[in-house]
């Protein structure tokens, strides 16, 4: 997959440079179920050689304890560049002077989600993700809740029209995954692609087997 934008110089450049090892990408981790997807991104980009600048809201630890069984610090401390405290106004990813390329909000509650969507920036979080949109550069949100009501998808539409992607954890099954984690795995690298950066090893769609008998 590539994208191209203009340089400064209005010539053509492949986003996928953006994947280069000094690449900067905000992973926020919301308190939506979901835990294994912060999991899986944040080693599929710290693999690629991205900085991962990590914050974790009060809910997403408790749900990341609850489902990955170790605390935020223990799971993520050793492979991400930074984690920030989520009340951290002074912390780089409050500032669009600090350079990242985009932002990941893995899992996304239809709290945080309502925040971005609304402008309100009660935490570092929201701050970050409206810096993203201002500076124009790519915000994921891997929102997550079912069913959904009016104001979630309300919300959706709101802060699509502002810049972001909403990108549901919904699993593919094409690539026959064999347990949650390989899911995980494939839907990591779809966010991962969105953000522009290609994760090795992972097929795209007319490369593989897919069809192949067995
Ligand atoms: C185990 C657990 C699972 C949850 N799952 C979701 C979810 O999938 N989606 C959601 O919007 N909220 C979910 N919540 C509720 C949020 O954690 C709660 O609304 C919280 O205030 C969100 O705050 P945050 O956006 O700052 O993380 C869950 C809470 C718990 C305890």
């Amino acid at each position: 997959m590539l994208w191209m934008a203009k340089s400064k110089s209005g010539s053509e450049v492949s986003l996928k440079k953006m994947g280069s090892p000094q690449q900067k990408i905000i992973v926020a981790v919301t308190g939506a179920s979901g835990a294994i997807l912060a999991d899986r991104l944040i080693a599929a980009l710290a693999g690629a050689g991205c900085g991962v600048h990590l914050m974790v809201s009060a809910a997403g630890e408790l749900v990341t304890e609850h489902e990955l069984g170790k605390k935020p610090e223990e799971l993520w401390r050793g492979k991400v560049a930074a984690m920030h405290d989520v009340r951290d106004f002074t912390a780089p990813p409050a500032s669009g002077a600090a350079g990242f390329a985009g932002m990941a909000v893995v899992p996304c509650t239809m709290g945080s989600l309502a925040a971005i969507a609304g402008g309100v920036t009660k935490n570092l979080i929201h701050r970050a993700a409206d810096v993203v949109l201002k500076e124009r550069k790519r915000l994921v949100l891997a929102v997550r809740e079912t069913p959904l009501n009016r104001i979630h998808l309300q919300n959706m539409l709101a802060a699509h029209d502002a810049g972001a992607v909403i990108c549901p954890p919904l699993f593919a099954f094409y690539h026959r995954p064999a347990d949650i984690r390989e899911a995980a795995d494939h839907f990591a690298a779809r966010v991962a692609a969105l953000l522009g950066v290609e994760i090795p090893d992972m097929p795209h769609w007319g490369e593989g087997d897919q069809f192949a008998a067995g």
